[in-house]
């Protein structure tokens, strides 16, 4: 009897009864809040993963687009085939293209968008280093962790204002064809500043696909019609 006594005593949190002290609850706090931003983290990696693979299964290799094949979970990854062997932006960083050829690569972009959008595609963030190349010049889109059908939501914050992304999706934004235009826009302008010789044509597609209006921008297929008359 005596000794179950004494155990109850043993067991009882004797700190549980002391207040916490300031410092305590504070670093309790903090210790949560971090346990919850973790959670989130990973929450949303996984969101992303899982959007990516379905993204890609959709494409099914349209736009140069990779072929999913699995989904690793440690670490958190998509195992997919090779799409290209460097991206836009090394080719952009060193390289030295002919005229010819950058616009040999502006128009294989636009033929890559063409058929991501013939899917039904918005991929929400094109921007150069999720497009990539082959020796050949042949062009892969990469990266639909952010991809959406035409008229979803993507879910970019207002505050995350970017050079490339269309201005009517930040804020959550439905996303849509036009607004991929606009960051092929800012592409094909990056691709304008290596070359050489300039064209006004090939700057007039380029303010073509900037309006802050969706509406005014030229579609995918007009720009393709243009980009070819250049060559
Ligand atoms: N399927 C692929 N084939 C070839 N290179 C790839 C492939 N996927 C990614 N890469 C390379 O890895 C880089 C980062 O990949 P990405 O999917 O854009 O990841 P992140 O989400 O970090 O931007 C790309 O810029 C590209 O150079
Ligand atoms: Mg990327």
């Amino acid at each position: 009897m005596r000794i179950k006594v004494a155990q109850a005593k043993r067991v009882r949190p004797v700190w549980g009864r002391n207040p916490l002290t300031d410092a305590a609850k504070h670093l309790q706090k903090v210790r949560r809040q971090a346990h919850l931003e973790e959670r989130q983290r990973a929450n949303f990696q996984r969101e992303l993963c899982g959007n990516e693979f379905a993204a890609l299964t959709v494409m099914n290799g349209a736009g140069g687009a990779p072929l999913p094949l699995a989904i690793c979970r440690r670490p958190l990854s998509i195992v997919m085939t090779k799409a290209g062997s460097r991206s836009l932006f090394e080719a952009l960083v060193d390289s030295s293209f002919t005229e010819n050829q950058w616009l040999q690569i502006a128009i294989n972009l636009c033929r890559a968008v063409e058929e991501m959008q013939n899917k039904g595609m918005v991929h929400n963030d094109l921007k150069n280093d999720n497009v990539t190349l082959d020796d050949d010049l042949k062009v892969h889109l990469i990266d639909f962790g952010l991809a959406t059908l035409e008229n979803e939501t993507c879910g970019y914050g207002e505050g995350s204002a970017k050079d490339w992304i269309a201005p009517e999706i930040m804020g959550c934004g439905a996303s849509t064809f036009a607004s991929d235009i606009y960051s092929v826009g800012q592409i094909l302008q990056e691709i304008y500043y290596e070359m050489p010789v300039t064209s006004d044509k090939f700057e007039s597609i380029i303010q073509g696909t900037r309006y802050e209006d969706p509406d005014d921008r030229l579609n995918i297929q007009e720009v393709l019609q243009m980009m070819e008359m250049l060559i």
